[in-house]
């Protein structure tokens, strides 16, 4: 069945099944985030596989210092802005801090709000073992799962420092594990954050399904970075893990400028410009 209309051409919608036979065929799989509909409808032309509406946007989009502060209601409200804006991407949105480590309930009653109000097609879970029961319940749900291991971000009071994780072996292979177990309970792709290169790359060997990375190294089966960080919008935030595809700061701070100046001098609008 296809609801789309017969002006439009159809497009072929990236699935879990697309991104898990891309692994297997060693195709990169290529992740950005977008919390609106302006951004979500450019990233998706440009051919990213996999929109990533990040709780990142309690940082970029709200200001905040950290994810935690983010609400259900306000990740919905973005995810429906993406989705509106994406033919092929598949859209999977962040569970915020709060809405699936109390019990699998709960988690579940969550993931349902996000695919019933938003139309987005998967959602993000933070953590191995201890959130086990939320993804398997969740996953025999219907509802296709990511996981996210290493510097999970959720959990920064925890660990005090948003430095590399697993460097110590027992940490390393406690992610091997929960690296496994994920996959076990049925997620279909897994992001690892700011983990040794050489860690990401034994955990890609070991999956079928494909690992994600940002700041994990070059062999992961696909990469993401926040939206915000890779145009430059964030003069401040400079890590090594980051390549700056623009820079829109300067960009957008000279046109703002010159506008200013048109505005103050009376140069706009012109004659041609009026009615
Ligand atoms: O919230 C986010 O943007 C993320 C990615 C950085 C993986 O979780």
């Amino acid at each position: 069945m296809s609801t789309q209309s017969s002006s439009t051409p159809p497009v072929r919608r990236v699935t879990t099944r697309t991104v898990v036979d891309m692994k297997a065929r060693g195709e990169k799989i290529a992740v950005l985030t977008a919390y609106d509909y302006t951004m979500a409808r450019l990233v998706d032309a440009a051919g990213v596989d996999i929109i990533l509406v990040g709780d990142s946007a309690s940082n970029v989009m709200a200001g905040h210092e950290t994810t935690l502060p983010i609400t259900l209601d306000q990740m919905i409200y973005h995810a429906q802005c993406v989705v509106r804006g994406v033919r092929r991407a598949m859209v999977i949105v962040d569970m915020p801090f709060g809405t699936y480590q109390g019990n699998s309930r709960e988690a579940l009653a969550s993931a349902i709000r996000i695919m019933k109000e938003t139309g987005a097609h998967g959602v993000k879970l933070e953590g191995g073992e201890v959130i086990l029961d939320a993804v398997k319940r969740i996953v025999d749900a219907g509802i296709p799962v990511m996981g996210h291991l290493g510097l999970t971000p959720q959990s920064i009071y925890k660990f005090g420092t948003y430095q590399v994780r697993a460097r110590e072996e027992k940490e390393a292979e406690q992610l091997r594990r929960d690296a496994g177990l994920l996959q076990e309970a049925g997620c279909f792709a897994l992001v690892l954050e700011k983990i040794p290169a050489q860690l990401a790359r034994e955990v890609t060997d070991m999956l079928t399904i494909p690992t994600i990375g940002i700041g994990a190294g070059p062999h992961c089966d696909g990469q993401v970075l926040v939206l915000h960080d890779m145009l430059g919008l964030n003069r401040e935030f400079r890590p090594r893990f980051v390549r700056r595809y623009l820079e829109l700061d300067e960009l957008i701070q000279d046109a703002v400028r010159r506008y200013v100046s048109d505005v103050k001098t009376g140069q706009f609008p012109s004659q041609a410009e009026s009615y």
